[in-house]
Formats: C-alpha cells, structure tokens, sequence
C-alpha cells in the first residue's frame, strides 16, 4: 500500500518535470493565481487542448486569451459545463480554482 502510493508520487513528479520545461519561460511572468491555473489546466486540460508532440493529432481546439471572445463568464460557465465533448468541471474544481484556470488562458497569446 505504502510503497505504491510512494511509486505512484514519483510518476506523477516524473510526469510533472517532462511537462514543466515547456512553460518555463512563461512561469517567470506568472502571478500566483495564474500558476494556480496552469498547475490545474497541466492536470485537466493539457491531455486535449495541447498537442502531445509534433506528430500527433491534437483532439480539442487551441486555447487561448481569444477562446469564447475572450468572455470570462462565458470561459467559466464553459469550464464549468463542459460539453458533449468535454467534461464539465464544476464538481472537480472549487469556483476559486476555475478562476485560476480562466486567469492562466488569458496569458496565452492567440494563435496568428
Ligand atoms: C476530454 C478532452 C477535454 C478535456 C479534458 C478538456 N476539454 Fe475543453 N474542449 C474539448 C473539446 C473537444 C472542445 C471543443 C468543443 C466541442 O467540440 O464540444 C473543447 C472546448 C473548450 C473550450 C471552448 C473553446 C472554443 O474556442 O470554443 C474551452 C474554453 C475549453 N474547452 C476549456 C477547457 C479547460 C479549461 C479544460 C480543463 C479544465 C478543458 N477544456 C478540458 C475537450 C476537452
């Protein structure tokens, strides 16, 4: 019991550093809510809304502050909802952290 939940900490740091390098530049800008958000966006939302490598399909759209026009409530009641295609978070997430996640995308430039 012990040594697994030890294990399974372990792939999850492993897992954390593989994906950390990739905002490293953008981290050192990032206010404390904000890193809320892409702490909980690399754990919920990174596995479809980002693209895995260069090679692969990525399945749910770019995010972006440009998403939703860039709404805030309507960024919210999306997270919180979700869709037929995406799970609605507003059972996982405390309003308090879908605002974080919400203050991480609006520092993500829109894509040209
Ligand atoms: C299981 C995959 C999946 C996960 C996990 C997921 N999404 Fe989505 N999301 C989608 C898909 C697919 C769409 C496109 C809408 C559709 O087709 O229903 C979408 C659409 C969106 C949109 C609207 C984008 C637009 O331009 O219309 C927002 C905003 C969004 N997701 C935010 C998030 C956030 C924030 C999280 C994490 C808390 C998240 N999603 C987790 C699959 C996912």
């Amino acid at each position: 019991m012990r040594r697994s939940s030890r294990s399974s900490r372990l792939i999850r740091l492993l897992l954390l550093l593989a994906v950390a390098p990739l905002d490293t530049s953008a981290q050192a800008f990032l206010n404390e809510r904000q890193l809320l958000g892409l702490r909980l966006y690399n754990q919920s939302c990174r596995v479809c809304h980002t693209k895995p490598q260069v090679t692969s399909a990525q399945y749910a759209p770019v995010l972006s502050r440009a998403s939703l026009s860039g709404n805030n409530d309507a960024l919210r009641a999306y997270v919180e909802n979700g869709s037929a295609k995406m799970p609605g978070f507003k059972y996982h997430y405390q309003p308090y952290e879908i605002d974080a996640i919400v203050a991480y995308l609006k520092t993500l430039p829109a894509p040209e």
